[in-house]
């Protein structure tokens, strides 16, 4: 079984990529910062079973080349995880001077690139056994749950992230691939720019609970992807 993760440099993408060599997946590791050594030292432990390929989901020319290189390595793609993703400002409200590119480069990010590595890789999913994606969102993605007053470009680029899946889904069902749209939890990473202490998980922790909901428990694709938590609890669009 073939799987790939973006994102992998550290945090939740590390740990899946982790776990899933662990569960015997070969697996294509996607690091952002090739000064992150983490997921060379974890490939290295799994001689055979792991690649590690620098990918910047915000670049088209970067996901096309992410491509090519894992179309010539692998056969298929059983399972895809967009788990890369950045956070943008956390502080400003209406009638601050909010800046707007600031927010496009996040959308950029956690919106369009999910979608650009999806798209690039949508026919080798296609051809593997699982034909699963499971795209790392947030429940601060939920338009129904909205509780902020500020994090605007972080809160809409998980709502569209959320929206590209549901048109993935609509697109690829009949080819009988599922796609499921995950919040990791509140984890400790350094997302924040610092390790988050006030976070109620570990990394570990986050990975375990994604892979028992996506891959232990029973999916088929659905009208529109659920949209649940790592613990399997289903959150509201
Ligand atoms: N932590 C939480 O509480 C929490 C809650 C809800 C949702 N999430 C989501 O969970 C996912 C993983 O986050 P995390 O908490 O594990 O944080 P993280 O450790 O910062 O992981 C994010 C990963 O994405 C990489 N990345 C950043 N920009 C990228 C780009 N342009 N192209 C490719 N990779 C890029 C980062 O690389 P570098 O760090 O090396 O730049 C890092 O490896 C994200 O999608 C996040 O939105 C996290």
């Amino acid at each position: 079984m073939y799987a790939l993760v973006t994102g992998a440099d550290h945090g939740v993408g590390l740990s899946l990529a982790a776990q899933l060599a662990q569960r015997g997946y070969y697996v294509t590791a996607c690091r952002y910062d090739e000064k992150e050594t983490a997921i060379d030292e974890l490939a290295a432990a799994y001689p055979g079973q792991m690649q590690v390929i620098t990918l910047d989901i915000g670049s088209d020319e970067s996901v096309r080349e992410m491509a090519r290189k894992v179309l010539e390595s692998t056969p298929c793609l059983d399972l895809l995880i967009n788990d890369a993703g950045i956070l943008g400002d956390m502080t400003k409200t209406v009638g601050d001077d909010l800046n707007y590119d600031e927010m496009l480069s996040v959308i950029n990010v956690n919106a369009l690139g999910t979608l650009r590595v999806t798209n690039a890789l949508s026919e080798h999913v296609c051809r593997s056994t699982q034909k699963l994606i499971v795209n790392i969102s947030s429940e601060a993605g939920s338009i129904q749950d909205c509780w902020r007053e500020g994090w605007f470009g972080y809160c809409m680029s998980k709502a569209a992230n959320n929206m590209q899946a549901a048109i993935v889904q609509n697109a690829l069902r009949s080819r009988g691939v599922c796609v499921l749209q995950i919040h990791p939890g509140h984890v400790a990473t350094y997302m924040r720019g610092h390790l988050d202490t006030t976070a109620s998980i570990t990394a570990e922790e986050s990975a375990a609970g994604i892979l028992r909901v996506a891959l232990d428990l029973p999916h088929a694709p659905s009208q529109i992807p659920v949209f649940l938590d790592y613990e399997g609890k289903e959150l509201n669009y």
